[in-house]
């Protein structure tokens, strides 16, 4: 490998700047080039790169949202589309791709590979923490800090107001924002996909709060959850009923997306694209590179586009025992 590309794809993520500065530092390390593409998949199709040397990447580490631009290619989609793409890096003579992405951006590299036998690596970029084989997946500790001040926030007018709030926050598919930001913000109850407790269950609750003497109350909902998925008619059931309650909605939308990495993210970051390269460099493709055990390891990208994160138990039994 003599040449590597990196890519942002998808949603964009704290924490993807730091990967980026990383991927081109540890090409510059061990003397290969790099180059960067602009707005994901769409930018290779119409090689739109830059050439990008250690001092290029210089005051990003601690900057949220992605240089490359990020985007969600409808052409890459196409075999027309990856063709073209293909074309646009052999031209510049790029013999490895690394991708910065969810597992939307690591399916079409794995078809990419598949059609050209062109050399992939991902680096798993996201805020909802849904990908198998890390732990952690780049934005993820960013978003849930900046969930966990907003609910701080909301807590002291609902507090004022003796009000009941409704927060919802992303997450896609998937309740890991909501579960450990609920915990961490003292929610009186977690809605999560992958838990269904029905609305009955859920009035039955903040009644039950209400009566121990509670006198305002946080439920977190993560956008996927069944119930959840029309907050705004959750809100009008609850209204009807339950008494005592004066009841709103906080939608957290894509600010959870943005703000500086935390040290966690950017820590995650320079480890992830210097295991991207060097893996690269010693001959692997069609790899991920994730956090496990508190080690860089490689999962193989089928895996990691096809695997289910679980959601942990002793943390949904934690959050039970700190609604009482
Ligand atoms: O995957 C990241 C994410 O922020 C999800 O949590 C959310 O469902 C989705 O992207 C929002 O996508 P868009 O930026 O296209 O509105």
């Amino acid at each position: 490998i003599k040449k590597v590309a990196v890519l942002t794809s998808g949603g964009d993520s704290p924490g993807m700047n730091a990967a980026v500065r990383s991927v081109v530092r540890t090409c510059a390390y061990h003397q290969i080039e790099c180059l960067g593409v602009y707005r994901g998949y769409e930018g290779l199709i119409e090689g739109d790169f830059l050439e990008l040397d250690a001092r290029s990447v210089k005051g990003i580490i601690n900057k949220g949202g992605t240089m490359l631009k990020s985007a969600r290619s409808k052409n890459f989609r196409t075999k027309e589309g990856r063709k073209q793409a293909y074309k646009s890096l052999k031209d510049k003579n790029v013999d490895g791709l690394v991708v910065i992405g969810g597992d939307g951006s690591f399916t079409g590299a794995l078809i990419f590979n598949q059609e050209f036998n062109f050399p992939v690596m991902g680096i798993p970029g996201t805020i909802d923490n849904d990908i198998f084989g890390t732990t952690h997946t780049l934005g993820f500790d960013t978003a849930l800090n900046t969930v966990v001040d907003a609910i701080d926030k909301i807590r002291d007018t609902a507090s004022s107001h003796n009000r009941l709030f409704f927060v919802e926050v992303m997450g896609r598919d998937v309740g890991h924002i909501a579960l450990n930001c609920g915990i961490a913000g003292g929610a009186e109850e977690i809605l999560i996909p992958e838990e269904d407790l029905g609305l009955e269950r859920l009035v039955e609750s903040l009644n039950k709060s209400r009566k121990s003497g509670k006198s305002s109350s946080i439920v977190i909902v993560a956008e996927g959850d069944k119930i959840g998925k029309n907050i705004f008619e959750l809100k009008d059931y609850v209204d009807e009923n339950m008494e005592g309650y004066d009841v709103r909605v906080s939608v957290l939308g894509h600010m959870q997306r943005g703000g500086a990495p935390s040290c966690f993210d950017r820590v995650l970051a320079s480890r992830m694209g210097v295991k991207a390269v060097e893996a690269m460099l010693d001959g692997e493709s069609n790899f991920m590179v994730g956090l496990k055990n508190g080690k860089m390891e490689l999962t193989p990208l089928d895996s990691a586009i096809k695997g289910k994160t679980k959601i942990n138990l002793e943390l949904l039994r934690v959050s039970d025992i700190m609604s009482t």
